[in-house]
């Protein structure tokens, strides 16, 4: 054991990350504890409450009564767990929750994973292998990035695209010819940047190449398009040539990720997806609680939901313009200042906390090295008093770390 432990502190992240946690021992904000939540999303750490800028419950569902009482009408129906892989049986909670989720989506069919990560990794190996071609956006989240690792591992080939650039997923189809299937796989919404791509391009080169696009629409779920059905919708009115992921743990505020499909590749990435068949599956209580969510966002609720959300985020990116801080994204929740180097982006996380603001200060590898940046996540129940006070406190710390305040491009 204690081999192992000693030859995994010289691998270079953890020797690395070990180096910042040495350098930042009350600035590091990894690993966070939180003791309480109040309401507001306020939190409690330790002795000290902050407002919670880094939930990724953006509609705020996660405090919604009706959500909690599905969730124990699921335990009261279920009991804690389905208790074995799907492969081998289904309650008909899943069977319920996928059906209304295509019917949300405007899909023939839906299929539940754990998460959006074991989404990732098991049916992009699944659906490319030798002789086919699997094209990534050079930054998509590492699950996608994993699950290319496998297929590749089985035999597929790899190739890149530049996130913003049809030009490059052009020439990386063209260059890879022939192949004899191509799946483009890309985020929906940069989770780092909060950036949205090309869809549209994308979506016409792919089509041009006989390709289709697998997008990982983790962070649009819920918040893009009409009645949150996520960017593919919005970006290209139909999703007939798109397999569409989506999560249930974000804006959703339940637990899991789905793809939404035809009928016929639900029923092979069923056959295909390792994580669908060698694990185990969304818990009771939360498939329960989807038909809850998925009521409220086809509702006239739905709206002034929405609503209160964008003019949060109106009220967060206008007032980052008039200080002229540099923002990527500024048209979903995500909201990111590039501040560059690690140790300002860090001390910048620290000194809002003190302020009693908590946002997420990413810094390598999480985003390319001196591309650090603080995270701020906009929720619909963020009172518009935090959200001026968040700037307020961005104000004093634009005079300590002076980030750039050149606007380096958003969506
Ligand atoms: C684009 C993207 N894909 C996948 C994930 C992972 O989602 P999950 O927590 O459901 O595994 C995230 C998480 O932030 C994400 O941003």
């Amino acid at each position: 054991m204690r081999r192992l432990a000693e030859v995994l502190r010289q691998t270079s992240l953890v020797r690395y990350l070990g180096h910042l946690e040495e350098q930042f021992p009350t600035g590091h904000l990894k690993d966070l504890l939180i003791d309480e939540v109040g309401p507001d999303r306020m939190i409690r750490v330790g002795d000290r409450w902050v407002v919670n800028f880094g939930s990724d419950s953006f509609l705020g569902l996660d405090q919604d009564p009706r959500v909690h009482d599905a969730l124990l009408r699921g335990i009261r129906r279920w009991g804690t767990h389905s208790g074995a892989s799907r492969a081998f049986a289904s309650i008909r909670s899943n069977a319920e929750a996928e059906d209304r989720l295509a019917r949300w989506l405007g899909t023939e069919a839906a299929l539940i994973y754990p998460s959006v990560m074991l989404a990732n990794l098991g049916a992009l190996p699944g659906l490319v292998g030798r002789s086919d071609l699997l094209v990534v956006e050079d930054q998509a989240h590492h699950s996608i990035q994993e699950g290319a690792k496998i297929a590749r591992a089985g035999g597929a080939r790899q190739a890149a695209f530049s996130q913003e650039d049809p030009h490059s997923l052009e020439h990386a189809l063209q260059q890879a010819r022939p192949y004899r299937c191509a799946v483009v796989a890309l985020d929906g919404v940069s989770s780092m940047s909060g950036r949205l791509p090309p869809l549209a391009e994308l979506d016409a080169v792919a089509r041009r190449h006989d390709a289709i696009l697998y997008v990982d629409d983790a962070h649009g779920t819920g918040v893009l398009g009409p009645r949150g059905r996520g960017i593919v919708p919005e970006a290209l009115g139909s999703l007939d040539n798109v397999l569409v992921v989506g999560s249930l743990s974000k804006a959703l505020s339940c637990a899991g990720g789905f793809i939404g499909c035809t009928g016929e590749f639900k029923r092979l990435l069923k056959i295909r997806s390792s994580t669908y068949i060698f694990g185990g599956p969304v818990p009771p209580p939360y498939l329960e609680a989807i038909c809850t969510v998925l009521d409220i966002l086809d509702s006239e609720e739905y709206q002034p939901l929405r609503d209160r959300l964008d003019r949060n985020i109106r009220r967060l990116t206008e007032g980052l313009a008039r200080f002229g801080l540099a923002v990527l994204g500024s048209l979903v929740p995500i909201v990111c200042i590039l501040v560059g180097g690690e140790e300002e982006t860090l001390e910048a996380g620290r000194l809002l906390f003190e302020r009693g603001y908590y946002v997420q200060s990413v810094a390598f590898p999480a985003v390319p090295y001196h591309a650090g940046v603080l995270r701020i996540q906009v929720n619909a129940n963020h009172s518009p008093e935090a959200i001026d006070g968040l700037l307020e406190a961005l104000v004093g710390l634009r005079e300590l770390i002076s980030p750039p305040r050149r606007p380096v491009g958003g969506s």
